[in-house]
């Protein structure tokens, strides 16, 4: 047996041998494929901490020491250098657009950027004061109706177009969905703005009140956008891939992803975050309270924006976005005292020696409540956000698992701990 290739593992004396696998950048991993078949076990990994589900090629994490790369390239580069759209077409194709490649993606983005008009009278049948991402779902769901085409997506062919047009509606139906709850009149998308200056102009034009587009509020949601782009295999992402195992359409798939997003222990956690500072400011609770209440195992309160499954180490999504929530706060002259209470929050949980062991750190949710609060979007809105940020890493994963030629329809199995047989009287 060669060591380096192989894991021994011995029942009852029996010793198997499973292929050890390398991915390219160390990580290691046994293959247990063939586990159940030639030991009758299987393996128990509740949450699945320990499980590799997938080979991937779209985005590597090393969480001890705070590393993001998408198909190699290091987060705080992309950050800094590109837009939001360049680096969906970085997650969907594997590389960079050229400049034909990114003129074609903009002219398929406009082109895609209207909601089916029938769609609106949608958003009446929704209560007012519904969440945003409820609705967001819900109105994903219903695209397959709107599009039937999907059911039947060619990979090679149809893929660009309905994965351009769901990166490009889901921002529209966004903006849609505030100006619903507000009883404002939508606002159209045009076909001279950017992506990221048409999302804003959308949200925050109005007949009676211009809104002025700012290159620099412009630069700053290409960037939290670029950082929300793809995490790997995350709960909502993991969502997408097992339910478009059993090959549902794309819409749906990605109406699922939204669901799991919505969760306050995932994307949900930004809005929790705003919440829990402002429980503070309001006198609720100083902030040595509410960390000794986050210690505490009999209270279910956690410390919201902090920890991370992977991440042991400071999130480098985290530190980008705190350094641009401080500049955008000083541009725009907003003094929000809830920044100063996340970064006492910060500050005292990082000396205390409970998140210390723990390793407990500030993740991508923890300031980024308080930097779009000052671009003016309310806070049910937040998690739309990280939605429409992490659409094109949810199509990527999609695409990478239905062209993978060994993908099967996810089904776990399990340790059945119920009645053993029992007969009816
Ligand atoms: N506050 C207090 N204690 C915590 C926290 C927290 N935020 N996070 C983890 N712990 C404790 C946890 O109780 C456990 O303690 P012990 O070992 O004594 O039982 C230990 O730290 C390990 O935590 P875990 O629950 O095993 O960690 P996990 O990998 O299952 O959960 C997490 C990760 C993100 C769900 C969790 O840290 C959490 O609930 N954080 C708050 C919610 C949040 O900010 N979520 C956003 C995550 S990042 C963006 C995204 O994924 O969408």
């Amino acid at each position: 047996m060669d060591g380096a290739k192989f894991a021994e593992l011995r029942i009852d004396g029996k010793a198997f041998n499973f292929p050890i696998i390398i991915g390219s950048e160390g990580e290691k991993a046994i293959d247990i494929s063939n586990l159940r078949k030639e030991t009758g076990y299987i393996t128990l990994d509740p949450s699945f901490a320990n499980t590799g589900a997938c080979c991937s090629e779209i985005t590597y994490i090393d969480g001890e020491r705070g590393i993001l790369r998408y198909r190699g390239i290091p987060i705080e580069e992309l950050a800094e250098k590109r837009l939001f759209i360049e680096v969906a077409y970085l997650l969907l194709h594997g590389n960079l657009p050229d400049e034909n490649q990114y003129k074609q993606f903009s002219i398929l983005l406009n082109e895609h950027s209207l909601l089916h008009e029938d769609m609106r009278h949608l958003f009446d049948g929704f209560p007012r004061g519904s969440h945003p991402m409820h609705i967001m779902s819900t109105m994903l769901n219903s695209m397959a109706t709107f599009y039937p085409n999907v059911d039947t997506l060619s990979l090679s062919e149809d893929i660009d177009v309905t994965a351009t047009r769901l990166i490009s509606t889901f921002r529209t139906m966004a903006a849609f969905a505030y100006k619903k709850s507000i009883g404002q009149p939508p606002v159209y998308p045009r076909p001279d703005l950017t992506y990221c200056a048409n999302f804003l102009n959308m949200m925050f034009d109005s007949p009676v009140n211009p809104y002025t587009i700012d290159a620099e509020i412009v630069e700053v949601m290409n960037l939290l956008f670029i950082l929300y782009a793809d995490h790997e295999q995350n709960c909502s992402t993991t969502t997408v891939r097992t339910i478009g195992s059993a090959q549902v359409n794309l819409y749906a798939t990605i109406s699922a992803g939204v669901s799991a997003l919505s969760g306050p222990l995932h994307g949900g956690a930004n809005q929790a975050v705003i919440e829990m500072l402002s429980k503070i400011r309001s006198g609720g609770y100083s902030v040595d309270q509410f960390i000794e209440m986050a210690k505490n195992k009999n209270n279910p309160v956690k410390l919201m924006g902090f920890g991370h499954r992977v991440y042991k180490n400071y999130d480098p999504r985290a530190k980008i976005i705190k350094e641009a929530t401080v500049r955008i706060l000083k541009k725009l002259d907003i003094k929000d005292t809830l920044l100063d209470i996340a970064m006492e929050l910060e500050s005292k949980a990082l000396s205390d020696s409970y998140f210390v062991e723990r390793k407990l750190y500030p993740n991508v949710d923890f300031y980024s409540g308080i930097l779009y609060r000052a671009l003016g979007f309310p806070t049910n809105m937040f998690t739309v956000l990280f939605a429409l940020g992490r659409l094109p890493g949810w199509i990527a994963h999609w695409k990478e698992m239905v062209s993978d030629k060994n993908s099967k329809i996810v089904r776990p199995r399990q340790i059945y701990t119920g009645r053993t047989l029992t007969h009816l009287k």
